[in-house]
């Protein structure tokens, strides 16, 4: 009963000329909460991450996760409101991630931006996690308007979408096993070069040569791809070579791993492009920090007349500003918004 009356308010609210909404993030290791006008201006982006915890198990523990948020989320909450130098009662609506993610990590978030609704007496607007990794290009570049080609890259995706509109998503292919960080971090792991592993890849590859093939694109006609191949060859390679005792050349594997990966994503995206006919195309998720795709990506794009847009650095991993942004675009054309019975949910369609 309470939020059928605050749905009401929906309209009204997206017809002010600023909208301040207070976006959570809890989908993983980072507690975030951010505070942003009019979708793109950030007024304040806490971002409180538990990597050092997770460190010394080599990747995120579902159920540590979920307890850090608990004690982290309220500081987190009160810095956001601080930093943004406003009132509760400026906030006009709360965003939530409510998935894709830790089921756990998720419903910390959810639990909290229900109760802050309910308290607030505002909307409450249920926010796709990847979606919202589109949205950090939008706070990037102040004047960047859908339509356009999406390259999603991060832990637990990888897709290439027409982002028709702030809301509309045709998804054109993904991954049909692992998503390309996920790829990135196991063979991390297995290098021993510790967690969140594609940052580290990144570096090394940048001293050694591209001179090892593992495996051949089998999906070159598609816009789908498949990662779960590339990892197990480069799994298998290392594993070999430790049998055989011979030096592991870190650098090299890095650097061709690399150009195994993102190449094919490269040309499948631009692909897409001129396909759809955009000369848009924008990046978002955890790898889009990635300075081999990065330059990569550019680079082949402008010889098409293709204009690429990365977040910045600060906001290619999760975050909360991002959700908010995702948040007042579903909030201008009501959808997402949700009641006191919105749950967590562990794996949702883009
Ligand atoms: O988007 P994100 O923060 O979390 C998910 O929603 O999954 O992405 C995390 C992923 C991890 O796999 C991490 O290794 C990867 O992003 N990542 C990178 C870089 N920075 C983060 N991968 C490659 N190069 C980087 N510079
Ligand atoms: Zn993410």
């Amino acid at each position: 009963m309470y939020f059928e009356e605050v749905k009401k308010k929906v309209s009204k609210i997206s017809k002010k000329k600023d909208i301040i909404i207070l976006g959570i993030e809890t989908s993983c290791d980072e507690t975030s909460i951010a505070v942003v006008k009019n979708g793109r201006e950030v007024m304040s982006n806490i971002i409180s991450s538990q990597i050092d915890i997770h460190t010394r198990f080599g990747g995120v523990v579902p159920e540590v996760a979920s307890r850090n948020h608990v004690m982290a989320i309220v500081n987190v909450f009160e810095s956001a409101i601080r930093e943004a130098k406003i009132e509760l009662t400026d906030i006009d609506a709360v965003a939530v991630t409510y998935g894709a993610g830790l089921i756990g990590a998720l419903m910390v978030g959810v639990c909290f931006a229900k109760s802050l609704a309910y308290a607030l007496n505002i909307p409450l607007i249920a926010v796709n996690h990847i979606r919202g990794h589109m949205c950090a290009n939008f706070i990037t570049y102040k004047d960047l308007t859908p339509p356009f080609i999406g390259l999603i890259v991060s832990g637990g995706h990888s897709a290439i979408v027409n982002v028709k509109d702030y809301t509309n998503y045709e998804v054109l292919g993904s991954t049909l096993d692992d998503a390309v960080g996920e790829c990135l971090d196991k063979v991390a792991r297995v290098m021993g070069l510790g967690y969140p592993g594609g940052p580290k890849i990144d570096k090394l590859a940048k001293e050694g040569k591209a001179n090892i093939k593992f495996t051949k694109d089998s999906l070159k006609n598609s816009f789908d791809s498949s990662f779960s191949g590339l990892k197990t060859a480069v799994i298998n390679y290392i594993h070999s070579l430790t049998q055989k005792k011979k030096e592991i050349p870190i650098k090299d594997i890095c650097a061709s791993l690399e150009n195994e990966a993102f190449l094919p994503l490269i040309k499948k995206s631009i692909r897409a492009c001129k396909e759809k006919n955009y000369s848009k195309l924008c990046v978002a998720g955890g790898v889009s920090a990635n300075s081999f795709l990065r330059e990569n990506l550019k680079k082949e794009a402008e010889k098409e007349g293709i204009n690429v847009y990365f977040p910045e650095l600060k906001l290619c991993t999760d975050n909360a500003a991002m959700i908010a942004s995702m948040g007042y675009y579903n909030l201008l054309e009501n959808k997402g918004i949700s009641d006191i019975n919105l749950d967590a949910v562990s794996s949702i369609p883009l």
